[in-house]
């Protein structure tokens, strides 16, 4: 079993611990202060009992996965001795070069740090380490426990032994990893976010209803969810910083980002987590 340390508890962060937990992993849960850090233990624990409920897991099962997590405040507190790191902090260049930085000085020459990142550039993270080769993309889907893919991110220097541990890791949890070269949006985002996109500009022109849109792309292109209800479970601060990235790298005005989307994070309309995005929650 192994030593890996989430950093952010949020979304994403607080599903890759639960998982990784349960299989018997030892994780180190980083989060900026412990208000958030016991939401995200919070959320854990309701994810266990949930599947205790259903009876995927019993009671015992339960408190052996909540006692393989340690909660700590700030990367700093970190043990050196870990195996991996899986990044989750807001999708932000800047702080994710920050937290990085401080990966490199507390952990061990031999750990490997991944970024869960939606959109941004494996290399231009790894670039700040004194290990580019040690670090990868290791793309979840939300939500975490559910979603069987995990894009496995090559950036410019990535070596094969890393990109294998990660790969197998993947494996060893139950998901399907699919290898992918460092672009914007890898694959899943550069296809679905603008979908998402384009289905807030017809909403914002008036073309359709949210609940028709849905309905469209669920009867109509055999969707399970449909794209403004994904839009919501995904966040659209998520969503908008995913699309501002393709427009900037990209350069084409195909993927400029929906001014309904763009005031709809302004007024914290985020979605599911602030109770209100393209339906109410
Ligand atoms: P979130 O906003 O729910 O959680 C981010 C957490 O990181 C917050 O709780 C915040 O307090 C914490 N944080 C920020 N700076 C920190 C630091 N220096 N140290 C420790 N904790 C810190 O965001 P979410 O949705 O979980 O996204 C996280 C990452 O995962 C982003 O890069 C996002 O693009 C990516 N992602 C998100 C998906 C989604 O559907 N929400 C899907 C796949 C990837």
């Amino acid at each position: 079993m192994m030593k890996v340390g989430v950093i952010g508890a949020g979304t994403m962060g607080s599903g890759i611990c639960q998982v990784l937990a349960q299989s018997g992993h030892q994780v180190y849960l980083v989060e900026q202060n412990a208000e958030f850090l016991n939401k995200g233990l919070a959320r854990i624990e309701k994810g266990y009992d949930r599947n205790v409920k259903k009876e995927r897991m019993t009671e015992e099962e339960k408190n052996a996965a909540m006692a393989n997590i340690t909660g700590i405040e700030g990367v700093s507190n970190l043990p050196g001795d870990l195996d991996l790191v899986i990044e989750a902090v807001v999708e932000e260049l800047d702080v994710k070069k920050e937290v990085f930085k401080e990966l490199d000085q507390v952990c061990d020459s031999k750990t490997i740090l991944a970024t869960n990142t939606s959109a941004l550039s494996i290399s231009e993270i790894a670039v700040v380490t004194g290990r580019p080769d040690k670090v990868v993309g290791m793309h979840f889907f939300n939500p975490v426990p559910v979603m069987k893919l995990v894009e496995v991110i090559r950036g410019a220097v990535t070596s094969d032994e890393t990109f294998n541990f990660v790969k197998e890791l993947a494996e060893s949890l139950g998901k399907t990893p699919v290898e992918v070269k460092e672009a914007p949006g890898f694959v899943v985002n550069r296809i679905l976010i603008p979908m998402i996109n384009e289905a807030a500009y017809i909403l914002m022109e008036g073309i359709a209803s949210a609940e028709d849109i849905d309905k469209a792309m669920k009867l109509g292109a055999n969707h399970p969810i449909g794209p403004l209800a994904l839009a919501d479970l995904i966040g659209l601060d998520v969503c908008l910083s995913i699309m501002e990235t393709l427009y900037t790298e990209f350069g084409d005005p195909k993927y400029r980002p929906c001014p309904l989307l763009r005031k709809m994070v302004r007024a914290n309309q985020l979605g599911r987590k602030t109770g209100q995005g393209f339906f109410s929650y």
